[in-house]
């Protein structure tokens, strides 16, 4: 058994009104509070990414109404600005002090809004400055076999984000000591119903250490479901590809959906 902290991230993407993510918020902080002690060390972290419009309510609801569970959150975005005359930005330093990490380089932004690697370093760059972790998310296209296409497009992202987060002022050794996350998504595997196999996220984090040359905090996230949560945390023994935590979409939007999925993975790294 690892005591190695595991985390687990509700990504609530833009599927609710803020009313709603509120309530969600409290459901599950409700829920988690009935099914564990939550008097003993945690040994999972939980963190819920609301959308930006909620981000504020979601936290306060959380510190005012249950200020013990210890959830936190995170922004499933940030701006590649610094904080000025940028128009509808949401930039880092704002969000310190409201969410304890930010979301970057999620595909569907990638897809959806053209982010490239080097916008996504610009991004990590200002997390980073801002005093905040980041959870960077990388992601094949590679679904089936293609070890070797998988590992090339996991490690161009790493280096060409790496490469655009020195150019903003923050190094490898400042990216790793922010705390950083890597959330390994394969595209092929998010909203699909098809997750990828334990074995293939822990080939894929095997990839991303090495890419790193650092023993970084590795999550999967693709079509997470209880049922299947359990086997991507569980020990693989040494040099196994370990999977700190899962990064959690559509099972995330029901609270019991979602606590049952920490519940697994609790159970499944032993008590607490
Ligand atoms: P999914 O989303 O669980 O709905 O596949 C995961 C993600 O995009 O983070």
């Amino acid at each position: 058994m690892s005591h190695r902290q595991r985390i687990v991230v509700a990504n609530w993407k833009a599927n609710l009104p803020p009313g709603e993510e509120v309530a969600l918020a409290g459901d599950i902080a409700t829920e988690l509070a009935r099914q564990h002690d939550v008097a003993a060390p945690m040994s999972v972290e939980v963190l819920l990414a609301p959308s930006h419009l909620a981000l504020v309510a979601v936290t306060s609801h959380l510190r005012r109404e249950h200020p013990t569970i210890g959830i936190g959150t995170v922004a499933q975005d940030v701006s590649a600005a610094e904080a000025g005359a940028h128009t509808g930005e949401s930039p880092a330093l704002h969000l310190l002090g409201i969410a304890d990490g930010v979301i970057v380089g999620h595909s569907e932004r990638r897809r959806e809004r053209g982010e490239t690697d080097r916008v996504v370093g610009a991004k990590l760059a200002r997390v980073v400055a801002a005093g905040m972790r980041p959870i960077l998310c990388l992601g094949d296209d590679v679904r089936d076999g293609g070890g070797a296409e998988r590992a090339a497009v996991l490690e161009l992202q790493w280096t060409a984000a790496l490469v655009s987060a020195a150019e903003h002022g923050v190094d490898r050794d400042a990216l790793v000591a922010s705390g950083l996350v890597v959330a390994y998504e394969p595209v092929w595997a998010i909203g699909s119903g098809r997750p990828a196999t334990p074995e293939t996220a822990s080939a894929a984090a095997t990839i991303i250490r090495n890419a790193a040359s650092a023993d970084l905090p590795i999550l999967y996230g693709g079509s997470v479901e209880a049922g299947g949560a359990a086997a991507y945390v569980a020990s693989r023994g040494e040099g196994g590809g370990r999977i700190d935590g899962l990064l959690v979409g559509g099972a995330s939007l029901r609270a019991s959906k979602f606590v049952e999925i920490v519940t697994a993975v609790r159970t499944s790294v032993g008590a607490g």
